[in-house]
């Protein structure tokens, strides 16, 4: 496992989060070992909110790769912040393995809890349900 926190701190302090106070980094590793990084930015009309996680997969799709291998997700509380259903559904589709690429939920002070995409989505919903 790649030591990302210092990363996924420093881009969580860019969160734009007036409505929630509440401030989330995330960084990815891709299939070339890059990094991407992401943070929660929030909206007026709250629905528009976008998460560190999903901001993070764009950048890294932005960037040209299609694939990562682990992400950590970090915010300023004792027990960090597991990844939202939708979030969920986006990390499965861009992770490399569901049953190996990893998912760190972190606090300031290090990794809380680390799962496979295959336990946070279970049975998820993928391309090979759509008609062919
Ligand atoms: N948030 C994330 O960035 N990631 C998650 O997985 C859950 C929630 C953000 C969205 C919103 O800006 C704030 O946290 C409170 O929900």
């Amino acid at each position: 496992m790649m030591n990302l926190l210092p990363q996924a701190m420093q881009v969580m302090a860019n969160a734009h989060a007036p409505y929630s106070k509440f401030k989330v980094g995330a960084v990815l590793v891709d299939e070339n070992g890059k990094q991407h990084a992401g943070c929660n930015f929030e909206n007026s009309s709250y629905g528009a909110t976008i998460c560190a996680e999903r901001n993070a997969i764009g950048a890294m799709v932005a960037a040209g790769a299609r694939k990562f291998t682990e992400i950590v997700v970090v915010t300023d509380t004792p027990n960090g912040c597991p990844p939202c259903g939708i979030c969920r559904q986006v990390l499965a589709e861009f992770a490399q393995d569901p049953n190996k690429t990893k998912v760190h939920v972190a606090n300031t002070k290090g990794i809380v809890k680390s799962f496979t995409i295959a336990q946070l989505l279970p049975e998820a919903f993928d391309s090979s349900f759509l008609k062919p």
